[in-house]
Order: C-alpha cells, then sequence, then structure tokens
C-alpha cells in the first residue's frame, strides 16, 4: 500500500468507506473473483482456470487451434464448462451492490469478465475490457450480435457428451457452429465477441474506461490479480491523477504501490459492506 500502515480488516472496510464517500465519480475495476462466489471460477488462484487448461494451450487463437487439432475433446470440455459456469450464474451481493451505488454515485464499471453479471444486475456504464459471452463479431466488418442467454444454455447442452474417437474434429464444428455462423451483413465468419490473450482489446471499451479513470475520485478494485495488461495499469492510472483506490481481495500476499487501502476478503461480503455505507 501507498502509505504502510498496519490496519486491522474493520478498519481497512472504515477506510475505504472513507475514502469513497467524498467521491462523485467512482470507477469500480473488477476480475474474476467478483463472480467468483457466483459460482464461476478464476483463472490463477489453486484449482483456477488457467491450471486446468493452460493458457497456453486455451487462451490464445494459435494455442486453441493447435489443442483442437491434437485433443478436439479437451477443446470442448473448455468450452463447456466456461459456457455452461457462466450460464448457470446469477449476480451476487457485491455486484448487485455495485450497480445500486449508481443511484447515489455516477459509477464507470471497467470489467474484464465476459459473464455479463454486471449488466444482469443492473449497472448502466459497463465497459468490457475483455469482451462478452453474450455477442458474436464479424472477423470482416466486425458486425456485433446479440447471444442469448438461452443461446448459450443450448451450446452448453450440446457440448456436454465426450466426442466420438471418430470424426471428433467434425462433429465439434458442427456443435459450435452457431457460434461461427457467417455474417448477416458480409458473409464474414463470426466469432465470440471475448478477448484472447495477443489480441487488441475493443477500442471503444479501452478509451471509454481510460477516460473513466483519467476522470475518477476513487476507484474499487475487486476481485483481480492485476497482473493481465493493459487493464492492469487502469488502477494506476487512477492513482495518478489522484483518485483514492480501494482493493477487495481474497489474496493477504496482495502488495502493490497505487493501493490505498486493501481489504481482504470474499467480495460478496466485503463490496456490500463498503458501498451500503456509501449515502
Ligand atoms: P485472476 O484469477 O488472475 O485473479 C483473481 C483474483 O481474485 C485473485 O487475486 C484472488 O485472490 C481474488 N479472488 C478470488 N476469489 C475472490 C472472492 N471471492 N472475493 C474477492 N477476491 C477474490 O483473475 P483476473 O485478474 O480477473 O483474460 O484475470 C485477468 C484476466 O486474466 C482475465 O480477464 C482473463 C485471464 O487471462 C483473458 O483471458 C484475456
Amino acid at each position: 500500500m501507498a502509505d504502510g500502515n498496519v490496519m486491522t480488516n474493520d478498519d481497512a472496510v472504515q477506510r475505504a468507506r472513507e475514502m469513497i464517500a467524498p467521491a462523485d465519480r467512482v470507477v469500480v475495476f473488477s476480475g474474476a473473483g467478483l463472480s467468483a462466489e457466483s459460482g464461476i471460477p478464476t483463472f490463477r488462484d489453486e484449482g483456477g482456470i488457467w491450471e486446468r487448461y493452460p493458457p497456453e494451450d486455451f487462451a490464445t487463437v494459435p494455442g486453441l487451434v493447435r489443442t483442437f487439432l491434437v485433443r478436439p475433446d479437451r477443446v470442448r470440455e473448455f468450452v463447456w464448462e466456461a459456457v455452461r459456469d457462466v450460464t448457470q450464474a446469477e449476480p451476487n451481493p457485491a455486484h448487485r451492490a455495485i450497480a445500486e451505488l449508481e443511484q447515489r454515485r455516477s459509477v464507470a464499471v471497467v470489467t474484464q469478465n465476459v459473464d455479463g453479471l454486471h449488466r444482469e444486475a443492473g449497472s448502466k456504464t459497463v465497459h468490457e475490457l475483455h469482451g462478452t459471452l453474450y455477442a458474436l463479431q464479424c472477423t470482416r466488418c466486425g458486425r456485433e450480435l446479440d447471444v442469448s442467454r438461452a443461446e448459450l444454455r443450448d451450446l452448453a447442452d450440446r457440448l456436454v457428451q465426450p466426442l466420438p474417437k471418430l470424426g471428433a474434429r467434425t462433429r465439434l464444428i458442427r456443435l459450435i457452429l452457431p457460434m461461427v455462423r457467417r455474417c448477416a451483413s458480409c458473409r464474414g465468419r463470426m466469432r465470440p465477441a471475448i478477448v484472447f490473450f495477443g489480441e487488441q482489446l475493443p477500442e471503444e471499451a479501452w478509451s471509454a474506461a481510460v477516460a473513466a479513470c483519467r476522470a475518477c475520485q476513487a476507484m474499487l478494485v475487486v476481485g483481480t490479480s492485476a497482473l493481465v495488461h493493459p487493464g492492469a495499469m487502469l488502477p494506476a492510472l487512477a492513482h495518478d491523477v489522484g483518485a483514492k483506490v480501494v482493493v477487495v481481495t481474497l489474496d493477504p500476499t496482495f502488495a502493490v504501490s497505487w493501493a490505498d487501502t486493501i481489504v481482504v476478503g470474499p467480495a460478496a461480503e466485503v463490496v456490500p459492506s463498503i458501498l451500503q455505507a456509501v449515502r
């Protein structure tokens, strides 16, 4: 932390409230830990997604294509788990407390999550830095198409069964075909509107996020290891313009130069406890 004070967690919660209360403009910067209590696993915690599905094989387009060629059933399993978890999840009390704060403050949510839970909780200004599972985007003309929860559920249902040994790749392509359908405008290939490693962030979301961070007076950073760039530089940006930066994490070793206070605890408890006191 910036000032190196030693505090109990209750002190830290109180301090977090005092830092956010005077701010008219608040940014919430969220990561996978925010949705952990909605049942979606995080990436880098023990037993997390990248432990079971190494990012070099599943989180880059070339890696995923290679894995598809060699072990198609692992790709099926990866997509099935991700889609199933997201379609089964509901916003938790932290998502809802963040959405409710909009009634009392100007709030911009900048999220790395692709699960749509901020919007579902009612947040209106949401910049999805890593895209969303609830949309497809044309790889040629950029046109976006909404995907419903029902469509994602259908996809998860189709992917439950392991692939047959013979013709596994063809079968998998057939199962995911609606997600890589032809664009109605240009006939280009569509794909889920999510960002893989090595890809550009959606430009609009990124510029809006930077503008919000430059203009905010307080930032609440929730459930992120803050390791993935460029998103990870946003809290430092807010700190540099004088915003108070409050972190909520489960990681007791979390240490960064830009945090003004760190509260260690589950987001679904800690975030409402901080924000509901901000009247
Ligand atoms: P990580 O898995 O890297 O970090 C999750 C953080 O949330 C950790 O610091 C945990 O301590 C904390 N955490 C876990 N459960 C929590 C809880 N219940 N309450 C509060 N905190 C909790 O996830 P992200 O930082 O979101 O990108 O990962 C960033 C990006 O890396 C993802 O968007 C994804 C991934 O690779 C792409 O795939 C492009």
